[in-house]
């Protein structure tokens, strides 16, 4: 007899993950397969952890050789240890990973161990043994894109998987894609030392980001020293013992150059993962992006067959992939599991950090939404003249009749937390006023929020 499950998630990443360990909660016998050795998917193992422990460590070697001194604090002989930077940040993976193994156990999550494949609804195979299961959500997550005559080896070429271990600094890093993951390991590599030359498609960074955050970061980084080439497109990468030749072309035709490299980091976005798990043979249908289509209720065609985060619509963020798993879960549950698309924020963690939640002054004038914008520069806080960051602002929408807050766009010192309480916002229906009125503690950074709402309504108070 086949051991059976009320729940068999296939993936254990965020959205696979919190998905399984929220249907035990709630009472359901659930299994999680995993083929790769750890848990904790593309976000622990080689995306959001060791990214962010390589931004801290980076951004710590910068400020003691850049920033302590106008503090005061005066460094001498500062060197870089690289293999230990990389230690460090393998031993952060691995807590995190093995905490996600300690989730399981406590609450009797069982783990296959192997590639998943659904056979039909209801069986799912594992390493040759098949399970019975009255659902199946597929959280298979995503993999880098490739581009036409760029050859990954993950050493020369790289992804970011190949980018978050590289054992030396490069003398010339090229990132091909001016996207979040280009510009925080650009960021990470041109602080170790490395030359750092970003080649984006578009006349702009980070696509979908607001305008005026978008240039205002590519002013600060560019002061930084990373090099930017937009409207340019990369169509060919011939490796040598020397390194890495890049044809570069511009975006709209035009004369070839080349550029060289020592390794060239490939980060044009990602695509859904839905490779070996038997999708066609279920029926199950792809959208025309090749991600797994489902409804508002995270179903896909074929009854009790669900998917949710990378390998859906939407953003891919590990955020965004865990509501959906907790979502889902209670919805097999009976309850209502629900996500508000509108407040989930999106952060770049370069530094100032760049975050962002709901609608864009873009997106608000094409659907023809009339709105107010408030404006705080972090100039004009103290805390940040304290910490001497004063770059960026933060920026508040709200609407022109109810003044509804309908999003927030910042870049600045620790924006990725200060954006939360806009997401907060954003979830209550809270107007700008509220948040003007809301008493913020001085001196925080907190303090521009509250000044961007009051300048909604014109009267920001320190400006
Ligand atoms: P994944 O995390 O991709 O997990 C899917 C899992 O399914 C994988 O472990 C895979 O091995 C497994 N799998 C696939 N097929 C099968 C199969 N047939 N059988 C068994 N197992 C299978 N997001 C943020 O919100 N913040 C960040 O700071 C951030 N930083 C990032 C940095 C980098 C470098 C990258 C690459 C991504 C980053 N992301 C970040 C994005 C984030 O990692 C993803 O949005 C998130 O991991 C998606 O979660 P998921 O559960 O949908 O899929
Ligand atoms: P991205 O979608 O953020 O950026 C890709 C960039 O490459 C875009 O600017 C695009 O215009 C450009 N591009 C596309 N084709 C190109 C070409 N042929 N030549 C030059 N440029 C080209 O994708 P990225 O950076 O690869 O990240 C993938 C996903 O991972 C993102 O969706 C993001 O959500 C997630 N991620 C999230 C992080 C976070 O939340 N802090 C960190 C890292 C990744």
């Amino acid at each position: 007899m086949p051991e059976s499950f009320d729940v068999i998630v296939i993936g254990a990443g965020p959205g696979g993950y919190v998905c399984a360990i929220r249907a035990a909660q709630l009472g359901m016998k659930v299994a999680c397969v995993e083929k790769r050795a750890t848990l904790g998917g593309t976000c622990l193992n080689v995306g959001c952890i060791p990214s962010k422990a390589l931004l801290q460590s980076s951004e710590l070697f910068e400020e003691t050789r850049h920033k302590m001194a106008e503090h005061g604090v005066v460094f001498d002989g500062v060197r870089l240890d690289l293999a230990k930077m990389q230690a460090r940040k393998g031993e952060v993976v691995s807590a995190n990973v093995k905490g996600v193994e300690f989730l399981f156990r406590k609450n009797k999550v069982t783990w296959l161990k192997g590639a998943g494949r659904i056979l039909a609804p209801g069986k799912v195979e594992v390493a040759g043994e098949t399970y019975e299961t009255k659902n199946i959500v597929i959280a298979t997550g995503s993999e880098s894109s490739p581009l036409r005559g760029v050859e990954v080896d993950e050493k020369q070429v790289v992804t970011s998987t190949g980018a978050l271990d590289l054992e030396a600094v490069p003398k010339h890093l090229v990132v091909i894609g001016g996207g979040v993951i280009g510009l925080e390991l650009g960021s990470v590599w041109r602080r170790l030392g490395a030359e750092v030359t970003v080649i984006e498609f578009l006349d702009r960074l980070v696509p979908g980001m607001d305008n005026e955050v978008a240039k205002q970061l590519e002013r600060v980084l560019t002061r930084q020293g990373l090099k930017f080439k937009l409207k340019s497109k990369v169509t060919g990468a011939t490796k040598s013992a020397e390194g890495v030749t890049l044809t570069v072309e511009p975006a709209a035709g035009g004369a070839a150059e080349e550029i060289k490299a020592d390794v060239v980091l490939l980060a044009i976005g990602r695509r859904a993962h839905t490779e070996g798990l038997g999708l066609a043979e279920a029926g199950v249908e792809l959208d025309e992006r090749g991600r797994v289509k489902t409804d508002a209720h995270f179903a896909t065609n074929v009854p009790g067959i669900y998917a949710i985060g990378d390998v859906i619509a939407g953003a891919m963020l590990a955020h965004k992939a865990e509501d959906e798993g907790v979502a889902l879960a209670e919805l097999l549950a009976g309850q209502k599991g629900h996500v508000n698309y509108a407040a989930i924020p999106g952060v770049i963690y370069t530094w100032p950090e760049v975050a962002s939640v709901g609608a864009t002054e873009e997106e608000l004038k094409a659907a023809g939404i009339a709105y107010k914008a408030g404006k705080f520069p972090f100039t004009a806080n103290g805390r940040a003249r304290a910490m001497g960051d004063l770059d960026g602002f933060v920026k508040i929408l709200a609407d022109a009749k109810t003044d509804r807050v309908l999003g927030a766009h910042m870049l600045g010192p620790d924006v990725g937390t200060l954006i939360a309480e806009i997401s907060l916002a954003i979830e209550f229906g809270a107007s700008a006023e509220d948040v003007a009125r809301t008493c913020h503690a001085h001196p925080t950074l907190n303090e521009v929020v509250k000044e961007a709402a009051l300048a909604v309504d014109g009267r920001a108070l320190h400006i």
